[in-house]
């Protein structure tokens, strides 16, 4: 299967999964063939993207991290969170631990490189489902730096509810499209203050969550908010939550903002390393985040085009690829398409990525739609 951006070429292309909302129903059987009506449809519910079958990526591993289930328990232990901010009701300390462990252990069974993170993310579902992945990449970011037992359990819960304090700060805020004005973003930039506030309140939780959801904005050189700390002021969840908030939000799709491909993602963190973020952090990450996730299509120096299969042990930048066409362009026969590993060799290093529409024009030219 392949994860492909919804639009009009995904015309006839059968649904390898189902398309669920937020709430876990589903709105399309794997199966159905899309037709213009289904697409126009989920494109006005927010969808931006969907899998669907496709013969050369007939094995290609599902791009996903976490579980649909495990990122619904946890999308509703912050959703009661924030309830209980706004009706002054008990904080659901259970729930946010229990979400925690189940995306724990999710993350210990995928953590060499992982992939695919981002799904559906309409306005409405955004905060929750950012605040999903970020626990996820938080995680594995500790992992990797060495965090253990109780405090990679803090760091969980705090990045989960790292913007808890946006319950406070009006909906008419958080969802404008475009620029804020200098009063709406003085407002906006009070989540961390209330969000520290909220969950400082329940000492169960830990004084490092309480600090992840403080110090997520504060950067290495001071640029941050709300404080403006710097270097080792900020406690080392807030450097760490601040890579995996950055990541996530780059590679979403958002009102106010053209999504990134992971490779720039990547590509403008490692650039901003030892600046904005910190040098160790970003390392630890870029070690374990796929650069080129299952399922994208790469150019290479060859003048070659193929698809990403899986990851491999030699690391990020090292993915097997399916050559699909040739160095002319031409499709290469179904079943003979050689397997290469991405920058092991002069022809095989990747120069390019297809973007959204570069995709489709790929599809379309090559005619490997099966489904016909
Ligand atoms: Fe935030």
């Amino acid at each position: 299967m392949l994860r492909l951006p919804l639009g009009p070429s995904l015309e006839n292309m059968f649904l390898a999964k189902p398309v669920s909302d937020i709430q876990g129903r589903i709105l399309l059987a794997a199966g159905v063939r899309l037709t213009r009506n289904f697409i126009l449809r989920l494109s006005e519910l927010g969808f931006h993207e969907v899998y669907v079958e496709y013969a050369p990526a007939e094995d290609v591993a599902e791009r996903s991290l976490l579980h649909e289930a495990t990122r619904r328990e946890a999308v509703l232990a912050i959703e009661a969170a924030m309830k209980s901010r706004t009706r002054g009701s008990r904080f659901p300390v259970e729930e946010v631990s229990r979400a925690v462990e189940a995306v724990l252990r999710e993350v210990e069974l995928n953590r060499d490189i992982v992939a695919g993170l981002t799904m559906l993310k309409d306005l409405d579902g955004y905060t929750f489902i950012h605040s999903v992945n970020v626990c996820a990449l938080s995680l594995l970011i500790s992992m990797g730096l060495g965090i253990r037992g109780r405090r990679l359990r803090e760091v969980g819960v705090g990045a989960l509810l790292h913007d808890l304090g946006k319950v406070s700060v009006p909906a008419e805020i958080l969802r404008k499209p475009g620029g804020l004005t200098e009063a709406e973003l003085l407002q906006a930039r009070l989540h961390p203050d209330w969000g520290y506030e909220a969950l400082r309140e329940v000492s169960s939780l830990g004084e490092e969550a309480a600090q992840a959801a403080y110090q997520h904005h504060e950067r290495m050189d001071g640029s941050g908010y709300p404080r403006g700390l710097r270097g080792e002021e900020i406690a080392e969840i807030g450097r760490i939550v601040a890579v995996a908030d950055s990541y996530d939000a780059m590679t979403s799709d958002r009102v106010y903002q053209g999504k990134k491909l992971p490779h720039q993602a990547c590509e403008e963190l490692a650039g901003m390393a030892g600046r904005s973020y910190e040098g160790r952090v970003v390392e630890t990450f870029l070690a374990h985040v796929a650069v080129y996730p299952e399922g994208t299509f790469l150019r290479l120096a060859d003048g070659g085009t193929g698809l990403v299969l899986r990851q491999t042990e030699q690391g990020p930048l090292y993915p097997l690829v399916r050559v699909l066409a040739d160095p002319a362009g031409e499709a290469l026969p179904a079943g003979a398409w050689p397997e290469v590993m991405a920058n092991a060799a002069p022809a095989t290093v990747v120069v390019g990525i297809l973007e959204e529409e570069e995709v489709a024009v790929f599809l379309r030219r090559l005619e490997l739609n099966p489904v016909d």
